[in-house]
This record gives C-alpha cells, sequence and structure tokens, in this order.
C-alpha cells in the first residue's frame, strides 16, 4: 500500500478542466463538504454557501448561464465558445455554486475577511476532493458575475457574493505533474523595522 504524506497530497494538487462521471458518490462529498467547514472563520460567521449543481440540473444551468452571457453582450459567447462551454458542461458530473453571505457592516469581522473564510473553505474542498481521488476546476465563467444568475441559484445579489463554481469530477485523463513556483521567491524574513 502506497502511504501518501498529507504535504505531498497538498503540493499534488492540480486543477483539472475535464471531468467526466463518477463524481464523488454521496457519502465521499458529504466528508469533502465537511472538510469545508474546517476553515478558519474569525468570529465563526460560517459565511460560506455552497449549491450543489447535478444531474438534470446541468443542463438548465448551461442554459441559464449562457443565455445570461448572450444577453449581456459578452462578445468573447461566440456561438463556437457557447458550443463548447456546452459540451464541457455536459461531461462535467458535478458543479458546486461558490457564494458567502454577507454580513453588512459586521463590527470586528470587515467582508475581507467573510470572503477569506469562504475561499479557505473552498481551498479544503478542493484538497478534499484530490484527497479522494477526483478532480476540481474553480471557474468565474458561466455568469458568474451577472446578477440573474446568481439570483437564480437562490443567492440574493443583495445578501451574497457570488465566487463561482468547482466543476468535480474524475479527470478525462492522467493528471500531469506540473512544476510550482519556488517558494522563496516569495517568502522574506522580517527581523525588525526596514
Ligand atoms: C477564484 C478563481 C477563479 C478562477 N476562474 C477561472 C476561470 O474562469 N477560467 C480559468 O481558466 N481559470 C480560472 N481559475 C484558475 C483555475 O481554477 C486554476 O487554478 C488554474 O488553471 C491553475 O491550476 P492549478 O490550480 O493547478 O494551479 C480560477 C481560479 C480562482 C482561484
Amino acid at each position: 500500500m502506497t502511504v501518501v504524506s498529507p504535504l505531498h497530497a497538498l503540493a499534488s494538487r492540480r486543477s483539472m478542466k475535464f471531468l467526466r462521471a463518477p463524481a464523488p458518490k454521496q457519502e465521499e462529498l458529504d466528508q469533502i463538504l465537511q472538510a469545508a467547514m474546517s476553515a478558519p472563520d474569525h468570529g465563526k460567521l460560517r459565511p460560506w454557501r455552497f449549491v450543489l449543481i447535478r444531474g438534470e440540473a446541468i443542463g438548465r444551468l448551461a442554459d441559464l448561464a449562457l443565455d445570461a452571457v448572450k444577453r449581456s453582450g459578452d462578445p468573447r459567447m461566440t456561438p463556437e465558445k457557447e458550443k463548447s462551454v456546452r459540451q464541457w458542461m455536459s461531461e462535467v458530473p458535478l458543479f458546486i455554486g461558490l457564494a458567502h453571505k454577507i454580513d453588512h457592516d459586521n463590527p470586528k469581522v470587515p467582508e475581507q475577511e467573510q470572503l477569506l473564510a469562504t475561499g479557505a473553505a473552498v481551498m479544503n474542498i478542493l484538497n478534499g476532493v484530490h484527497a479522494l481521488g477526483y478532480g476540481a476546476f474553480w471557474s468565474t465563467g458561466m455568469g458568474t458575475y451577472l446578477e440573474e444568475v446568481q439570483n437564480a441559484l437562490g443567492l440574493d445579489a443583495l445578501d451574497y457574493r457570488f465566487l463561482g463554481f468547482l466543476a468535480i469530477g474524475t479527470p478525462g485523463c492522467a493528471v500531469p505533474t506540473v512544476e510550482r513556483p519556488d517558494f522563496r521567491e516569495f517568502v522574506t524574513e522580517w527581523t525588525g523595522p526596514v
């Protein structure tokens, strides 16, 4: 049996866009979503919200999102692009809509921190998906920034900030290894005022 260290698991995660069935089984999905609840969260606001979209609802999401993007006049949504997005979405077995519930005017926890807590929760989902041998891809396409899309998902734009979709499933090909930057480029040590 190969034992994978937790750090190796973290370092070997990479996003996979092209996914197909099977999605994580319900029991696995429950575990993955439960892992999101361990995100750091100032004030225990639990700001994260996740909307599961699967089965026939994915076709409905494609209709809703692509119509909204086309109506918005986005020049990138050419007929070819629409066809390829529809094809991509039709193969992905599970999407999760990502949002954070805005606690307006919280005196202790500014919205930025609520957003960060939600980002951390999403990261736990990405790592959980990877740990169980599936793949995922975070996308802010599909009309993420159009109010009508988030409203149609039940996330009133006055109360929720919509953060995109996770596509989740089984990678359509072997997961290639990817070169990551050397952490030293991003780290300094502070020993006193400069
Ligand atoms: C908030 C967020 C939104 C993203 N939206 C898109 C997107 O719409 N389209 C895209 O190609 N990549 C998008 N990405 C990037 C991919 O999800 C992925 O991180 C990237 O391809 C790098 O792969 P890696 O996670 O293996 O480093 C987004 C990433 C984040 C964090």
